[in-house]
């Protein structure tokens, strides 16, 4: 049986991972975690498949050097397009989103929202449809949204005519779940919620991620009693560590540490 210790790796381009790591550590604040965000690289979601392959490829080689417990791919973009390569050179267990997400869902029309590369993969409306044949799934590409977010624009006209713009073809299919298929855009929950009729349910993937870990931390023998209080968080970053470090105010709460780091100098140890 796995055994989950208390070192958690995730990874994203940018500020957009930290959802995901939030629903995480409000559960298990004991755990340990390194987040690793490749923003010299970001976005991910503009850049083709064998670009997104090789990031990660070098951030897996880079995250393996910490011995991570499990590696949580907070970043959609390198789960449509490179999972089988995470997968592959990971050294322990590996939670992936769209997988996850599919299983979240028990409409029959289904909306997702993501990056132009996860939206030209078709990895959502492949993976929903294994869990649930009869679902019409309408995915939308929101090219502007990861720019904008990291850009600190996340209220306000122009955000919300952007998304309006991206939504309103999902209003009209009759949507009943939207699926957020990028992990930045929960941090547009508010305005979200504002433009979508009240009964179209938002599905947030991180949480049955972080549903996932509740289960196998209760496999392991990880005890909360002897634990410390609080685990560390290691945020480090490809380029910009003191703008990353601004940015992530609007959600991690605080201007946090943030460590500047190069993957290919880890990676060559490797
Ligand atoms: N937040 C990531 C995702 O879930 C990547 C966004 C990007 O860099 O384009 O796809």
């Amino acid at each position: 049986m796995a055994r989950l210790n208390t070192n958690l790796a995730l990874f994203d381009s940018g500020i957009g991972g930290f959802t995901v790591l939030n629903r995480i550590r409000e559960r298990h604040r004991f755990f340990d975690f390194i987040y690793l965000a490749d923003t010299a690289r970001q976005p991910f979601g503009e850049k083709d498949s064998s670009q997104i392959r090789k990031i990660a490829k070098e951030i897996i080689q880079w995250l393996n050097m910490y011995n991570p417990s499990a590696i949580v791919v907070a970043c959609n973009t390198t789960n449509s397009l490179a999972i089988d390569i995470v997968k592959d050179l990971s050294c322990c267990p590996v939670f992936e989103l769209i997988s996850t997400a599919a299983l979240m869902l028990n409409k029959k029309n289904i909306g997702v929202i993501a990056t132009p590369a996860t939206v030209f993969s078709g990895e959502y409306s492949r993976q929903i449809k294994l869990f649930n044949t009869r679902a019409s799934v309408f995915e939308q590409s929101c090219p502007l949204l990861v720019p904008m977010i990291e850009s600190g624009e996340i209220t306000g006209a122009n955000i919300k005519s952007i998304l309006w713009e991206y939504l309103s073809p999902l209003i009209d299919k009759n949507v009943e779940e939207i699926v957020l298929g990028c992990t930045h855009y929960p941090i547009l929950m508010p305005v979200l919620r504002e433009l979508l009729p009240p009964q179209v349910r938002i599905v947030d993937p991180a949480i049955g991620i972080a549903n996932k870990i509740d289960e196998l931390a209760d496999l392991s023998n990880f005890s909360k009693n002897t634990a410390p209080l609080v685990g560390n968080t290691r945020l480090c970053v490809t380029s910009d560590p003191i703008g990353f470090a601004k940015r992530s105010r609007s959600v991690l709460g605080h201007c946090p540490k943030v460590e500047l780091v190069s993957l290919l100098s880890k990676a060559c140890f490797l």
